[in-house]
């Protein structure tokens, strides 16, 4: 021991810096911290039902539920007492077609629901997603050729459809997630046709074909009939070609990036980061959730600590914004600081 001590004393790295310098109390760690989040970065997923009075629990996502619309406007005072500036929202709509009908159903929940929210609280940024997978009945996220293939183009003036309805319900952002090729050019023409060219577009630039997104299709009963995404998400083995992704959305006119899921892809967000101007969101999805969820309530993980280390993690990668369905737990836990 003494030795060793000795042996440093006398080498070249006697005058070493010394890293826990800065590490010995909690205000210095504080002053030295490198990366911050607050409630301003969330965006808080929801998942709108018909009916009323409905608070479906959703098993695989504990804490989270499906709401119908009337039952909103506690949720959202309960956002804004906490912070939380905007709202993702998914539509399971009563009836489900092989055209996807119900996602420009002007009374359909979402668009009622970004009536209500609107009502109650103008100041919260209404996004609203924008996909056919929800509102089909074979659960794909666009119109179907004869044998099964999903047809881009045709899907394309439907998704254009969903979002002008979504803008004339007053929605302040549409996120189209549904990965076809030119969705965001179609929409910005759609929305600007239908003038709505004051309508923001959140491209779900890289999305990959992901098994993290399991509990949120038993959430948005959203999971395909037959078959998988896997021939419009992307291969998760592939970097590269989602920052062609990213820039063909950013040509076609998108005025805010995500990628998603988060945890796994931080390697995406940073290098997006690094590449362009606009405004990052990550999206935590549903199966980083229920992951963290599950090994907590089995005691297996400290729930607050791992939750706010993801969180930091994806915001040290560069993301600006977080979708995440810790939204209210993490805003609640930053007001106890450490
Ligand atoms: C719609 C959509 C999905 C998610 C967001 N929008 C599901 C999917 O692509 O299958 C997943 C979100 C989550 O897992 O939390 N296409």
């Amino acid at each position: 021991m003494l030795e060793a001590r000795e042996a440093l004393q006398s080498s070249s790295l006697r005058h070493a810096p010394r890293l826990r310098r800065l590490r010995r109390s909690t205000s210095m760690r504080r002053m030295v911290r490198e990366t911050a989040f607050t409630a301003d970065d969330f965006i808080y997923p929801l998942f709108l039902v018909e009916g009323t009075g409905l608070v479906q629990p959703i098993s695989s996502m504990p804490g989270q539920a499906q709401r119908s619309v009337d039952i909103l406007p506690q949720e959202i005072d309960e956002l804004s007492s906490l912070g939380i500036p905007a709202v993702l929202l998914f539509g399971i709509p009563g009836h489900k077609d092989a055209t996807g009908s119900g996602a420009w159903n002007p009374q359909g929940p979402v668009q009622r629901a970004i009536g209500a929210i609107k009502r109650r609280s103008p100041e919260t940024v209404v996004i609203a997603d924008v996909c056919l997978c929800e509102y089909t009945d074979h659960g794909h996220c666009g119109v179907l050729s004869p044998s099964g293939e999903v047809l881009n183009d045709d899907t394309l003036a439907l998704l254009a459809r969903s979002a002008v309805s979504f803008a004339d319900a007053g929605a302040d952002i549409v996120a189209p997630s549904a990965m076809m090729d030119r969705q965001v050019a179609a929409i910005r023409a759609g929305l600007d046709a239908a003038g709505h060219d004051e309508v923001a577009i959140l491209a779900y630039a890289a999305k990959f074909a992901s098994a993290f997104y399991g509990p949120f299709r038993e959430a948005a009963q959203s999971a395909p009939r037959f078959g998988d995404r896997r021939a419009y998400q992307m291969d998760p083995a592939n970097g590269r070609e989602a920052l062609r992704e990213v820039a063909l959305d950013v040509e076609e006119g998108a005025d805010m990036l995500m990628v998603k899921p988060a945890g796994p892809y931080l390697d995406i967000v940073r290098q997006v980061r690094d590449r362009y101007e606009l405004p990052l969101a990550a999206y935590q999805v549903s199966g980083e959730y229920a992951m963290l969820k599950a090994a907590s309530q089995n005691g297996w993980l400290d729930e607050k600590r791992a939750a706010m280390e993801s969180l930091t993690a994806i915001k040290r990668a560069g993301a600006d914004l977080i979708i995440t369905y810790y939204a209210k737990d993490a805003a609640r836990w930053l007001e106890e600081r450490e």
